[in-house]
Parts: C-alpha cells; sequence; structure tokens
C-alpha cells in the first residue's frame, strides 16, 4: 500500500483506510506474481476474481454483485456497448465496492458503517450493512436525492442523517468523524478497498469482449474511473493483456471540475461550491478522488469532457426507446459524451467503446416522468379506437 500524497509505503494492512502519515488516500497496489488465469477463475460476480482482490475476509458479505450485462447498443452509429451497472443487486455499480469494503469491516470487528451519499452509495451501503447486521448511518444533502435512492437507504433499515448542504459537505464530516470515531467504517471512495471491488468490471469486460478501445466513465468523485483503469492496468501488469483502453471522463456542466481541468490542459481542477445538474448522483463539485482519475485519463490517452443536462436527458430517453436499457440520469451522461465524441470525431464508430451505465432508472422516477408522450386517458370502451387510429 502506498499513498498518493507522501512517501508512505507499508505491506498490505487491511486496517489502513487513509494514509497514517498524511492522512492522504492510499493506493492498493497489485502483487505481480499473483498466479491467476481467467480460465481458472471460478463462480460468478465480484468474488470470481478473488486472486485479484487482495486481503483475507472472515466472511464475504455478498448480494451476488457484478456480473451485469453487456449489451449491444448498436443504434447510436458505432461500435457501442452498454455495460450495465443497474443490473446490480440495489441498482448501481457501488455494489461491487461495498462487498468487498464491508466484508473487509467485518472482519476487522466493525459494528457500524457511515457514507456521504448523492443517493446510491446510500442504498448499496445500507442494504450490504443490513445483510452484515452492521448499522449503517448515512450522510444525505437534503431535498438533492432521487427518490428512489432515499426509498431503499429507507427500507435496508439505515440511519437516514438529512443536512442542509451539499453532498461535498456531508462527505467532509463523514471524513472528519472517520478522524475522531474508530467505532465507524467510512464507506466512501477515499476508502480504497471499495475500489477493489469495482475494479472487477475491468475484469469483466475484458473476460467477455477483450480489452475494448475506449471507456466512457459517468464522473462524479472520480472513484469509478480511477478503479476501472486500475483493474485494466493490473490485467496488463499480470501480462494477461497488453493494452488499457481509452478512459473517458463525463461531467454534467453543471458540476465538472475534473472535466473543465482535463479540457484547459490544468493538472489541477478548480472545485465548484454550488455544482447543479440534473443528474443528481454527479452532482459533486469537490471529487475526492480528482487526483487519481486525472492520472487514470492521463497515462490511457484519454479525456473527459462535459454534457448538458439536456443531452443527458435526451440520451436516457434513447437508451430506454431505442434499446429497451433504462438508466438513470447521470448513467446517460455516459451516451451523451459517446454521441459528443463521434461527432467532434475524436471517437472512431470502428471503436469498440463500452459506456459504463452506473445506475438503474427506476433510482430516479422524476426523471422518467419528465417527457410523458404517448400517454392517454379514455373510457375502456375507446381503447380498441385509440389502438386503430395510432396504428394508421
Ligand atoms: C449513477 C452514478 N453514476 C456515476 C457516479 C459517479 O461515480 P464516482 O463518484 O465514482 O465518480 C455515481 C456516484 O454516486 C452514481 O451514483
Ligand atoms: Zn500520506
Amino acid at each position: 500500500m502506498r499513498c498518493i500524497h507522501c512517501s508512505f509505503e507499508a505491506e498490505l494492512d487491511q486496517s489502513l483506510i487513509t494514509c497514517p502519515n498524511c492522512g492522504g488516500l492510499l493506493e492498493i497496489r497489485c502483487d505481480p506474481k499473483i498466479d491467476f488465469a481467467f480460465k481458472s477463475a471460478r463462480g460468478r460476480g465480484v468474488w470470481r476474481y478473488s486472486p485479484l482482490i487482495p486481503g483475507k475476509y472472515s466472511r464475504v458479505v455478498s448480494l451476488m454483485e457484478g456480473d451485469t450485462p453487456l449489451i449491444d447498443t448498436s443504434s447510436f452509429g458505432g461500435k457501442f456497448m452498454a455495460k450495465f451497472e443497474g443490473a446490480n443487486p440495489t441498482g448501481s455499480f457501488k455494489d461491487r465496492g461495498m462487498s468487498v469494503a464491508v466484508s473487509n469491516a467485518l472482519t476487522l470487528g466493525y459494528r457500524a458503517v457511515m457514507a456521504a451519499s448523492t443517493g446510491n452509495t446510500a442504498a448499496s451501503a445500507a442494504a450490504y450493512a443490513a445483510r452484515a447486521r452492521m448499522r449503517a448511518f448515512i450522510v444525505l444533502p437534503q431535498g438533492k436525492i432521487a427518490m428512489g435512492k432515499l426509498a431503499q437507504a429507507i427500507l435496508y433499515g439505515a440511519y437516514v442523517i438529512e443536512v442542509q448542504g451539499s453532498f461535498d459537505q456531508g462527505l467532509e464530516t463523514v471524513m472528519s468523524v472517520h478522524r475522531v470515531e474508530d467505532r465507524i467504517y467510512p464507506l466512501n471512495s477515499f476508502n480504497p478497498w471499495r475500489l477493489e471491488g469495482q475494479k472487477t468490471l475491468a475484469f469483466e469486460l475484458v473476460e467477455s469482449v477483450g480489452v475494448p478501445d475506449a471507456v466512457i466513465v459517468p464522473v462524479g468523485n472520480a472513484g469509478n474511473i480511477y478503479a476501472i483503469w486500475k483493474g485494466f492496468m493490473e490485467l496488463k501488469e499480470l501480462g494477461l493483456t497488453d493494452r488499457v483502453p481509452k478512459m473517458i471522463g463525463v461531467q454534467a456542466e453543471g458540476a465538472s471540475p475534473i472535466a473543465k481541468a482535463v479540457m484547459k490542459g490544468k493538472d489541477v481542477p478548480e472545485f465548484e461550491e454550488f455544482p447543479e445538474t440534473v443528474a443528481s448522483a454527479i452532482r459533486i463539485g469537490k471529487p475526492v478522488n480528482w487526483l487519481r482519475a486525472m492520472r487514470a485519463i492521463r497515462e490511457s490517452r484519454g479525456t473527459a469532457i462535459t454534457v448538458s443536462d439536456h443531452e443527458i436527458l435526451q440520451a436516457q430517453r434513447e437508451m430506454a426507446r431505442k434499446e429497451g436499457v433504462g438508466v438513470e440520469p447521470a448513467s446517460a451522461a455516459a451516451l451523451a459524451g459517446y454521441m459528443k465524441l463521434l461527432e467532434s470525431e475524436r471517437l472512431s464508430r470502428e471503436d469498440l467503446t463500452v459506456g459504463v451505465f452506473t445506475g438503474n432508472a427506476l433510482k430516479d422516477p422524476e426523471s422518467m416522468m419528465r417527457v410523458n408522450t404517448n400517454r392517454f386517458t379514455v373510457a375502456p370502451s375507446e381503447v380498441l379506437k385509440l389502438v386503430e387510429r395510432e396504428l394508421s
């Protein structure tokens, strides 16, 4: 393990979350001598790749996360595939990382977990904590969470703490609780064990289609794009693949510190105090993993772009109406980004491109109801007439 900010280095220690030296973010480096071959992998989902997940676990807390559908979505004019993370047990990619991080917390003897959330982390942390019989404390920006996600956290029995403030303030609160309260295990993506679960998405892609040319990821706190890149890098370091895809980050215009920095060729993003977008999952102005994400983008020769709320909602409808894949607005940013990159010829139609569709449409019913076309109210006796009129 090593710190990405200072010179701290240590052997693998499952109890470490942040750098004991400077409080910065820790990186878990994979052992280059691991003996792993896809053909001998057993089981399905995240834990199929357990030789590549560091640590020993007294009990694996799993809901069979991962192994999500990779769907051919040819309507968009190129070789584009949708990795549908909305098919995970709580409806988002967060489940991959929660399975590993909550297993770790259980192994270490914790009885309670905590996370700030734009919604999906809340739903996922609450579910995995329930399965591990732990208490979950969830900090949410009041009034800024999609209904489905809030409802999930409530259903799974978490302590739902709504604060008058932004997600970024919620995350700072969780980090400060973590510094003084050692009975609570933090589950935000500054915790590197979560990323160890999330990196398995790369393994699944390689197993099913090989290394794509590009992978497009909606970016909020910027853990996922880094985790996926890390997965590809590890396969390359182990000699199982010979290259890494371009990692492309997409942010909403109103919440885009990383994309703006990348587009301007700056090394350090300018954080945004009042991020705003319809895609509430990625309404984040101060991404905790910005340094990791910018490294993934730079070293993979990828890029980052912004998309407008209008483009996001349009992409959400197109994904649903042309391909039958229902994704939440933040996820639709991946498709909006793809369309933009095709148009500006920064991606070719021939590039095998995978969009990571991070969350399920059901998470955010309001966004689905926005364009309420083809909806009628008639008497039962009028139905036949209506259908015939529409068919003609
Ligand atoms: C649906 C969805 N997409 C994308 C993201 C962004 O992931 P990350 O914060 O790892 O960048 C999130 C994070 O909350 C999310 O819920
Ligand atoms: Zn450090």
